[in-house]
C-alpha cells in the first residue's frame, strides 16, 4: 500500500512538474507574466477592458476576402477607431495584393509558415533552421510582395497547431517574433475562468495538448493560450472544430455563450480562431450569425476588438478602462504602394507545380518557396 501511495505521490509530483512553475516574485510585470486568471497591472474587473481576438488562418484570397471585409464593414471600437482582426497567413495561394489591402485597413498580418505541408506530424520534428526558413520565410515574402513593414509582422501560429516545442521557439526568438498562438487549453479549470496570455520567461505553463511543448525559457516571447470554446458539450480550440451550428441564431448563441464565459469571469481575451473557408462558405448563415455577434459586442463600451499583437501591447502597459480609448487610438499609417502584378510559374520556375501569384511588386523570377522566399533566380 505504502509503495502504491509512493508511486502515486511520485507521479503527482512528476506530472505537476512536467509543466514549468512560475514564481511571480521573479517574474515582474509588465515585461514578465506568469500564467494567471488575473488582469494585468492589478486592475479590477471593472477597470479591465474585455479584449476580443478574431483570427483567421490560411491564404487571403478572393474566396474569403469579401467575407472579411463584410465583417469589418467600417466597424469601430468604443473609441471610434476601426476594429482589428489577425490573419495567420501561409504562402500557397496567398494573394499579396489583397493582403496589402487588409493590412492598410489596420488588420494584423501574422505568420502561419511558408509551405504548410502535410502530414501535420512532420512539424513536430523540424529543426531550428527549418522553422527559421518557414517563419522567417513567410515574413520576408509578406514584407516584400505585400509591401508590409517587416517589424509589423510579429505573431506566429504553427501549421496544424503542431510545433516542435523548443526548436520553434528558438527560431521565433532568433527572428525577434513577439508571440505565438498555437497551444490549446481545454481543461475546465483554465477555461472557466479562462487564463490570460503570459510570457515564457519561466517556461511554458499551460496544457500540452499537442506535444512537444517548449521546455526551455524564452524571455520576452508571449504565448496566447487558445482557450477552448464549448458548444453543447463538444469543445474545440479552433471554432470550426466544434459541432457546426445549423442556423444563424445557433451561430450567434455559440459565440455569445463562450464570450460571456470570459466577460462574466476573468475578462481574459476572448479568441475566435477560424478557418474561414471551412465555416463560412458552405453556409452563409454562419457568416451572418458571426456578424450578429459582432453587432452585439458593438453595444458594450468596455469591449475592444483588437489585433492580438496590440492586445499584448496593452498587457505590457495595462491602462485602466478610462485610458483605454486613448491607448487603442487609431493607428496612423503611411500607405505604401501596391501595383497589381499577376505572376505565373511552371516547369523549372516552380518547385511545386504550376502556380499563380498576385504581388504588389514585380514578379520574382521563380515561385517563392521555403528556402527561397523571395523567389530569387
Ligand atoms: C519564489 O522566489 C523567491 C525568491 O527567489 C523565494 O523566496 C520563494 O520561496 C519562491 N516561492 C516559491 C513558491 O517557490
Ligand atoms: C462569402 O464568401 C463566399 C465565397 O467566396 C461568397 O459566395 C459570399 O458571397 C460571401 N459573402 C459575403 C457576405 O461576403
Ligand atoms: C517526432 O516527434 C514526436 C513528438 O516529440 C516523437 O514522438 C516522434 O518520435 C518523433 N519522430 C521522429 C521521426 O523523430
Ligand atoms: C481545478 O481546480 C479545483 C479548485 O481549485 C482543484 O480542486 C482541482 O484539483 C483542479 N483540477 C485540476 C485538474 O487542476
Ligand atoms: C444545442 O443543441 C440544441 C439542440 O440541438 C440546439 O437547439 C441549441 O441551439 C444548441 N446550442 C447552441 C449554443 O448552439
Ligand atoms: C453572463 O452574464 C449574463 C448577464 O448577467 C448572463 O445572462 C449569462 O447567462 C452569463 N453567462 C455565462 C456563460 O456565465
Ligand atoms: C488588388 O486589390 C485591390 C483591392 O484592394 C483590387 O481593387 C484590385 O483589383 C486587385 N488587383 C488584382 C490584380 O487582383
Amino acid at each position: 500500500m505504502q509503495r502504491i501511495l509512493a508511486v502515486i505521490f511520485f507521479l503527482a509530483v512528476f506530472l505537476n512538474q512536467s509543466q514549468a512553475q512560475c514564481n511571480s516574485t521573479n517574474c515582474v510585470g509588465p515585461a514578465c507574466r506568469c500564467m494567471s486568471t488575473s488582469s494585468p497591472g492589478g486592475l479590477t474587473k471593472a477597470q479591465t477592458p474585455q479584449l476580443v481576438f478574431l483570427a483567421f488562418d490560411g491564404a487571403i484570397a478572393t474566396t474569403n476576402y469579401d467575407n472579411y471585409t463584410f465583417l469589418l464593414n467600417k466597424r469601430i471600437n468604443p473609441n471610434g477607431c476601426p476594429i482589428g482582426m489577425t490573419f495567420f497567413v501561409f504562402h500557397e495561394y496567398n494573394d499579396y495584393n489583397l493582403t496589402h489591402s487588409l493590412y492598410f485597413k489596420r488588420q494584423e498580418i501574422a505568420t502561419h509558415s511558408m509551405s504548410h505541408l502535410t502530414p501535420a506530424a512532420t512539424w513536430a520534428n523540424k529543426s531550428v533552421a527549418e522553422w527559421t526558413d518557414e517563419i522567417g520565410g513567410i515574413r520576408d515574402a509578406l514584407s516584400k510582395f505585400a509591401n508590409i513593414p517587416k517589424a509589423e509582422i510579429r505573431g506566429a501560429r504553427a501549421p496544424f497547431l503542431q510545433s516542435s516545442g523548443d526548436a520553434t521557439f528558438t527560431a521565433m526568438k532568433n527572428l525577434g517574433m513577439f508571440y505565438d498562438c498555437s497551444f490549446p487549453e481545454t481543461s475546465v479549470n483554465r477555461t472557466n475562468p479562462p487564463i490570460w496570455p503570459y510570457t515564457l520567461d519561466q517556461g511554458f505553463q499551460h496544457e500540452c495538448a499537442i506535444p512537444p511543448c517548449p521546455k526551455g525559457k524564452f524571455p520576452g516571447v508571449w504565448t496566447v493560450p487558445m482557450v477552448a470554446l464549448n458548444r453543447n458539450g463538444t469543445i474545440c480550440s479552433m471554432a470550426d472544430a466544434c459541432d457546426k451550428p445549423n442556423t444563424l441564431d445557433e451561430t450567434y448563441q455559440y459565440l455569445m455563450d463562450n464570450f460571456q464565459r470570459h466577460y462574466n469571469t476573468s475578462k481574459a481575451p476572448f479568441g475566435i480562431y477560424l478557418t474561414a473557408n471551412a465555416w463560412f462558405q458552405d453556409a452563409e448563415y454562419r457568416l451572418q450569425g458571426y456578424k450578429k455577434f459582432l453587432d452585439a459586442l458593438s453595444t458594450k463600451d468596455d469591449v475592444y476588438i483588437v489585433p492580438i499583437a496590440r492586445g499584448l501591447d496593452w498587457m505590457k502597459n495595462p491602462k485602466p478602462l478610462a485610458e483605454v480609448p486613448n491607448f487603442f487610438s487609431c493607428p496612423t499609417m503611411t500607405q505604401t504602394p501596391c501595383s497589381s502584378y499577376s505572376c505565373y510559374y511552371e516547369g523549372d520556375a516552380s518547385p511545386v507545380g504550376s502556380r499563380n501569384m498576385k504581388s504588389c511588386v514585380t514578379c520574382p523570377d521563380v515561385y517563392p518557396w521555403t528556402g527561397n522566399p523571395l523567389g530569387l533566380p
